[in-house]
């Protein structure tokens, strides 16, 4: 079976209703990240950091997924998929995705400050004194800004054992993440679905880049469609 690798950010999710980052008017615009969404920012206010996650989390349970997410599933008749998401939204779990790995965390968990291998399913918000078995206060399961990505090792192997790619509503700007398509095979078919496609340095070396200027909802099916009627 072909392998599929998905690299995900938050555009895939803007048509859901969740905001991306760096577009007008995305979370970027109306939030300090180094405030809301650093170890520096959550060693400064925890209260505030707890706070920006809350309303995300509170806003996860009001979305749904959309055409984007849910085309990817039917690939899963006919490739090996594997999604490696930025997002922290649980959007492609819900969408019936299998197999995801998220570099970024996940909102619907929280984690002991004092042991980070503590991981709780959380879907309520998180409050100063809210502690683990452990006693110590919790927080989001969140990779911020100044931390280690944990999961960049095992996405790093998918990529570089996939015979396509499909990069989707991602700007490329967020290290190691952007990265990854660096370890892509000389003779893998890379598909960007993206309104506004981003540029990074690794895209320079990609010998079989398809670009598509569109959203999530309309560019996925029909690359989905493509892949499964080739
Ligand atoms: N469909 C597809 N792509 C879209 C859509 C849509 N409907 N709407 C916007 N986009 C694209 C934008 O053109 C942009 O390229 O989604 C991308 C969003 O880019 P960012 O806001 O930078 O989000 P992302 O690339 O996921 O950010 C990476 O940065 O702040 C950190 O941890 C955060 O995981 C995040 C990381």
């Amino acid at each position: 079976m072909k392998k599929i690798v998905v690299l995900s950010g938050a555009g895939i999710s803007a048509e859901s209703g969740i905001s991306t980052f760096r577009d007008a008017g995305g979370l970027w615009e109306n939030y300090d990240i180094m405030e809301v969404a650093s170890i520096d920012g959550w060693h400064k206010n925890p209260d505030l950091v707890l706070q920006f996650y809350n309303a995300r989390r509170r806003q996860l349970h009001e979305v749904h997924p959309n055409p984007g997410h849910t085309a990817l599933v039917n690939l899963e008749s006919h490739y090996h998929v594997t999604i490696i998401t930025q997002n922290v939204d649980d959007l492609h779990e819900r969408a019936g995705s299998s197999n995801i790995i998220h570099l970024h965390g996940e909102l619907f968990k929280a984690r002991s400050t004092k042991k980070a291998s503590l991981v709780y399913e959380w879907k309520k918000d998180i409050l100063l004194g809210d502690v683990c078995e452990l006693g110590s206060q919790l927080r989001p399961h969140i990779v911020w800004f100044g931390e280690v990505v944990p999961m960049i090792e095992p996405a790093a192997i998918e990529v570089a054992m996939a015979d396509i790619i499909m990069v989707i509503g991602t700007s490329l700007q967020v290290y190691p993440a952007a990265g990854l398509l660096g370890l892509a095979q000389e003779h893998a078919r890379i598909f960007y679905i993206d309104p506004n496609p981003g540029f990074s340095h690794e895209m320079n070396f990609l010998k079989n880049l398809n670009v598509l200027s569109e959203k999530a909802s309309t560019g996925v099916p029909k690359v989905v469609d493509e892949l499964l009627n080739p």
